[in-house]
């Protein structure tokens, strides 16, 4: 058990687990972008664990950059919109593979989506380590997803509660 805070969190995916099934998908990714040489968009800074031990085990020549969204913007007439910051390279004509530790509600990747989408890109497809189901708000059409979990908080490898916790091999779950 971990204690962060106030917080109790307790195992979900021991790190075995979390390895095996990124060696899965990275094998998926080999075999689906054969012959191309995609553009793996991370988002940060969740996503920089999942991301590094996903790049090891794919043996197609690819790339790597990274992106952070800014905290929400927008005004009560326009919504809600997260803003792409850090992107320098051109992804115009491009295979993306985006990077992402967890979708939750949707929204961020949703939003991240349209604006790459405005650069044009060959393709974007998304690679998510968690998927809460329950939680979704936006529709979005996931890729690789390594777990579905159930609608609770969870931090470990990469993701965090109030900035800590992101240096775990485990994934753990708010008691
Ligand atoms: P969404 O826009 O609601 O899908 O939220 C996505 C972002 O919220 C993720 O990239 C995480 O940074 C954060 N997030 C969502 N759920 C969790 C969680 O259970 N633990 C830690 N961070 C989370």
């Amino acid at each position: 058990m971990i204690t962060i805070r106030d917080k109790n969190f307790v195992p979900l995916i021991e790190a075995d687990a979390i390895q095996a099934r990124i060696q899965e998908l990275a094998k998926q990714i080999n075999q689906e972008y054969a012959g191309k040489q995609p553009l793996l968009v991370v988002v940060l800074n969740g996503a920089f664990l999942f991301a590094a031990d996903l790049a090891k085990h794919l043996t197609i020549p690819c790339e790597i950059t990274f992106l952070r969204v800014s905290s929400y913007k927008g005004t009560e007439s326009t919504g809600q919109l997260k803003e792409i910051l850090g992107l320098t390279e051109s992804i115009t004509g491009r295979d993306l593979i985006v990077i992402e530790d967890i979708v939750d509600t949707g929204k961020t990747l949703h939003d991240i989506y349209n604006q790459l989408q405005t650069h044009n890109p060959t393709s974007v497809a998304i690679a998510t380590l968690l998927y809460k189901p329950a939680a979704l708000q936006e529709p979005i059409d996931l890729h690789y997803v390594g777990f579905e979990i159930e609608n609770k908080f969870v931090l470990g490898y990469g993701l965090d509660y109030d900035g800590l916790g992101r240096n775990t091999p485990d994934i753990l779950v708010l008691e």
